[in-house]
């Protein structure tokens, strides 16, 4: 059996999941070189005859590679692990805590007895199969776009909105879909939301800078191959963006819709307002592609209805769960897409008073988080922590 092919692991927590002991060593080093960070626990995932059965469906993927290191470093309960990707991944092994554990293809069967069913492998397979699973009685936590802005699917940040999914338990035995937002979204409201409980956010402007994992494990080995391309003088091979990527930067890759804006911009927009209940906020957005290997940045700036000045901006994003304030003009230090690549927590920096606003009713704020972790997997598995 042919092991699976690590994506670009320099920048990857991967690396945990395929060869034994990596994570750790890996994890305590960026912990060193980052104090504002909260230790990470690296500790193993808990095999337990009362945990839920697990299936990861696109688990070769970079979201389902992470699926697997997040789980395992929270402890996540598990009574028995299910694998699954497509037909081209099948029988394939992946070494996970010490054990082997073989891939099987994604089919209609493959939920018979699985209470948690976490999907990352695009929208069309969780429209096809999302449903499948809620049928045979499974919890499913989707990150693809499939069901984010339907009706009665819970849209859920845990931070932000966990009462939306209040009703669905694994112990009531039924089936149900609960949506993981865009990544940017995530990002985006991790920071904002803070400040919109104590001053109501009227308005809010984002440009994102987003990385290469946010379009997959393939566009990622493609930044890398072009970099290397690039530097040797040789035409880049554009596969995935049909373009340069390396040393260069563009407009979001996914559809430009007719109001002139893309579909991303256009989620951070929509998703905003449901995750908030508040379809009277008004969001801009302004999507862009940047050659960073992974986590994405956004400038958010916000118009408030009520006064908030810088200090108190900053007390709050202090006490913010899964927020850490990186924040020191004097040095000018602030969030960097490196420093939070592989964390859990979204950094926010750069709190200041928009001098373009009257009074203190106006913000600039700075965000970097790890979107394939606290952007897409450890969101769904803290949706899933609070199922047990
Ligand atoms: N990357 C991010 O930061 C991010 C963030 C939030 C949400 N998401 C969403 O998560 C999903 C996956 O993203 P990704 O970045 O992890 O993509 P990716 O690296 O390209 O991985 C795609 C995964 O889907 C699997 N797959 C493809 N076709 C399949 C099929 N017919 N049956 C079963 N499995 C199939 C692939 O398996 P094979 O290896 O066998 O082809 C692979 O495991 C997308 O919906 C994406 O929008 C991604």
């Amino acid at each position: 059996m042919a092991a699976v092919r690590p994506v670009p692991h320099v920048y990857s927590s991967r690396q945990s999941l395929l060869v034994s002991g990596e994570g750790q060593r890996f994890t305590a080093a960026a912990m060193m070189q980052c104090p504002p960070f909260q230790k990470r626990r690296v500790v193993s995932m808990g095999l337990s005859e009362q945990g839920p059965s697990v299936a990861i469906v696109g688990v070769t993927g970079a979201v389902g590679q992470e699926f697997l290191s997040v789980l395992s470093e929270r402890d996540f309960p598990y009574r028995n692990l299910k694998l699954l990707a497509s037909k081209r991944s099948a029988g394939k092994q992946i070494t996970f805590e010490g054990r082997e554990i073989v891939i099987e293809e994604l089919t209609e069967d493959s939920f018979h007895g699985i209470d948690v069913a976490l999907f990352s492998a695009g929208g069309s397979i969780s429209k096809k199969f999302g449903p499948i699973a809620v049928h045979k009685g499974s919890v499913v936590v989707d990150n693809s776009s499939a069901f984010r802005m339907d009706e009665g699917i819970p849209l859920v940040i845990p931070e932000v909105n966990s009462d939306a999914m209040s009703h669905i338990k694994l112990s009531n035995k039924k089936g149900a879909l609960i949506a993981n937002p865009n990544c940017s979204t995530i990002i985006c409201l991790m920071a904002a939301t803070p400040l919109h409980r104590h001053a109501k956010v009227r308005r809010m402007v984002v440009s994102t800078y987003q990385a290469a994992s946010g379009a997959g494990a393939a566009a990622m080995a493609e930044l890398e191959q072009q970099t290397r391309e690039v530097l040797e003088g040789k035409p880049p091979t554009c596969n995935i963006f049909q373009r340069q990527y390396a040393f260069n930067l563009f407009s979001h890759n996914s559809a430009v819709m007719q109001n002139g804006y893309n579909e991303e911009e256009m989620k951070l927009v929509k998703e905003t307002k449901k995750i908030w209940s508040d379809p009277d906020v008004k969001v801009t957005a302004t999507c862009i592609r940047v050659p960073v290997m992974r986590a994405h940045a956004e400038s958010i700036n916000l118009q408030f209805e009520k006064p908030l000045d810088e200090d108190t901006a900053r007390q709050l994003l202090r006490q913010a769960a899964g927020v850490v304030l990186i924040d020191d003009r004097a040095s000018n230090n602030f969030p960097t897409p490196l420093e939070v690549s592989n964390k859990d927590d979204v950094a926010v920096g750069r709190v200041r008073h928009d001098i373009s606003q009257e009074g203190n009713h106006g913000l600039d704020i700075f965000v970097c988080g790890d979107q394939i972790r606290k952007g897409a997997a450890l969101n769904a598995v803290q949706i899933a922590e609070k199922l047990l």
